[in-house]
């Protein structure tokens, strides 16, 4: 048998399937969901019609959001078994907590044990309406809250920061929610989404394919990076001067740390849901009456060019955005879930309509073969 490697380390610039939902270009920044620019969508568009082009590769009607919007509200409840799967679990790690209830939502869908490429659309509709909820609610109790029902005329990124906080946010809030629900829903063949259609190319059901995707999204080169980059600003301190910011990330540099919320392994340049983060936390901190987190933000931003010229990254402005919403740090992670569920469950409904196992193969570097069997009171 001879086996070559096709690719550099971690599958670098390796073409692994062919898509119809998301075009990526990092040489010149450009992102955009089935030939949508991402900058019309973020400033025109809302989550909900994103979660509909994905799905369908189309915008929708005036009708065809109406129908959606009600498909969300009819789901966004969470089955009761699920908020007391949700009550027992011990605490910890927030997405444990939302990999483990994501799983445990397959077991309540009205479609369970039908895996059907006709169900498999339903599935996608209810489990983004639901996610929501489960995230949110899993922010409420946790902080000491109590659970909340949603409400059938507040949006979806509305109904999420309703449900968290108890109150009904105001419109900039739900506008920057929204906003990042749509930068983030989805990213071509990033390492979740590989996942989930990898998982999907075996043919298991469409909530198993999540949980791939949310146990992949988990890791802090992934989706963790968001809140490690809030733990960093929160270490160096609200109070620190700009010397404190520049002498600790110069200080990680130095020591070879990676500094979390920058690069990316596609884009040469911006990240362009960057430009719109880095806006949504001026525009919040200053609606605040607190700039500190986007002034710090701004000024490890400096640094990190200056040394590296390592741009920003979706994670890097996202941290302080959520962080001045008075969203905990333990969320942020989850939230990115909330959104890329959409990305997800669409890559996964074009993977079961032309689908073919994906089965790569590994380059052997182990001891030559054949070895020597020796028996074990021998060794
Ligand atoms: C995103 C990421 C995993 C991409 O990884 P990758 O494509 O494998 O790139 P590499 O880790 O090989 O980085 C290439 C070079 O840039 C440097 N680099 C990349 N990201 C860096 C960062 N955040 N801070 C400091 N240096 C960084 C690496 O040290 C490496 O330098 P070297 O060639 O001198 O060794 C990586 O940039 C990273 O770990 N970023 C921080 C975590 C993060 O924000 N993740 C969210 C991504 S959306």
């Amino acid at each position: 048998m001879t086996t070559s490697a096709t690719g550099g380390a971690g599958l670098e610039g390796v073409v692994a399937t062919s898509s119809k939902l998301c075009y990526l270009d990092g040489q010149r920044g450009v992102l955009a969901y089935c030939g949508h620019d991402i900058h019309d969508l973020a400033s025109q568009a809302t989550f909900e019609e994103v979660c509909y082009l994905l799905w369908h590769r189309r915008l929708p009607t005036r009708a065809e959001l109406g129908d959606l919007q009600t498909e969300f509200a009819r789901a966004r409840q969470l089955p009761a078994g699920v908020v007391r799967l949700m009550r027992s679990l011990p605490p910890g790690h927030a997405m444990d907590a939302v990999r483990t209830l994501v799983s445990g939502l397959a077991h309540y869908d009205p479609d369970a044990g039908d895996d059907s490429a006709g169900t498999a659309l339903r599935k996608s509709v209810r489990l983004t309406a639901q996610i929501g909820t489960l995230v949110a609610t899993l922010g409420r109790l946790s902080s000491g809250g109590g659970q909340i029902e949603p409400d059938p005329v507040l949006s979806h990124a509305g109904n999420f920061l309703y449900l968290l906080t108890g109150e009904r946010p105001g419109g900039l809030a739900t506008r920057a929610f929204d906003v990042a629900l749509t930068l983030h829903a989805d990213h071509e063949l990033n390492a979740s989404t590989f996942a989930a259609r990898v998982a999907a190319a075996t043919l298991t059901d469409l909530h198993s394919t999540v949980v791939a995707g949310v146990a992949t999204l988990k890791g802090p080169l992934h989706g963790g990076a968001n809140a490690e980059v809030m733990k960093m600003l929160l270490a160096i301190g609200e109070d620190a001067d700009d010397d404190r910011v520049e002498t600790t990330i110069r200080g990680m540099l130095a020591r070879k740390q990676k500094v979390p919320g920058f690069g990316h392994r596609v884009y040469r340049t911006e990240d362009p849901r960057a430009t719109h983060l880095r806006q949504m936390s001026s525009d919040l901190g200053e609606q605040a009456g607190n700039l500190r987190w986007f002034e710090m933000s701004q000024r490890i931003e400096a640094v990190m060019r200056e040394e590296t010229g390592i741009a920003a990254n979706v994670d890097f402005y996202s941290a302080s955005t959520y962080y001045t919403l008075g969203i905990a740090v333990d969320l942020f992670t989850p939230i990115f879930v909330v959104s890329r569920v959409a990305g997800w469950t669409a890559h996964v409904l074009e993977q079961y309509a032309n689908n073919r196992l994906i089965r790569p193969r590994a380059e052997y570097t182990g001891p030559e073969y054949p070895q020597t069997f020796l028996p074990l009171d021998r060794r």
